[in-house]
């Protein structure tokens, strides 16, 4: 079984989960990146990255090497923005082979609260079996996302 973990990040939070994921699952790592950049202040981000959400904006991706056909199962990560996943997530997830492909989930959030989230992006994944939602770093309760990382890299090993 070949697995690839696939993600966005904008401050590191969802690549940081998503490298102890892929080692715990021996997977390769693939890094989505959009080719308009974010701005850099937090202010911004909101107004840029929220208005994105809120008008279901797809943005174009920079191209990437990884053949998504070398690949049996992908793990997916997020994280939240305006209550959803990010454009760039739907963005890959315009590929409906690598849509069909995706088997497990995990979204970074400052709250917690997912469902909003999951809702819209479960249409998309019609073999999601496994999800997880982790917290950001500077959140109190982030402190119980390597218990929640073993726990989902367990659940997805056994398929
Ligand atoms: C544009 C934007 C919108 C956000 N909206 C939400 C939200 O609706 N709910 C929430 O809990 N966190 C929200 N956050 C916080 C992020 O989900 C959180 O900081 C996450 O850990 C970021 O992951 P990253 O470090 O991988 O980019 C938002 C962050 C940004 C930049």
């Amino acid at each position: 079984m070949k697995r690839l973990v696939v993600y966005y990040s904008l401050s590191g939070n969802t690549e940081e989960a998503a490298r102890k994921i892929a080692e715990k699952l021996n997977a390769d790592l693939l890094k989505l990146e959009t080719k308009k950049r974010m701005p850099k202040s937090f202010a911004a981000q909101i107004l840029v990255g929220g208005g994105q959400v809120m008008m279901n904006r797809i943005p174009e991706l920079i191209p990437y090497e990884t053949n998504i056909d070398d690949y049996d199962d992908i793990v997916l990560g997020s994280p939240i923005w305006n209550s959803k996943g990010v454009p760039a997530v739907n963005a890959f997830l315009k590929d409906e082979n690598a849509a069909k492909k995706v088997t497990a989930l995990f979204f970074l959030s400052a709250g917690g609260d997912t469902k909003k989230g999951l809702d819209a992006i479960t249409k998309k994944l019609p073999n999601l079996k496994t999800t997880v939602s982790l917290i950001d770093k500077k959140q109190e309760g982030s402190r119980n996302n390597d218990a929640k990382i073993e726990e989902f890299t367990a659940s997805v090993g056994k398929g």
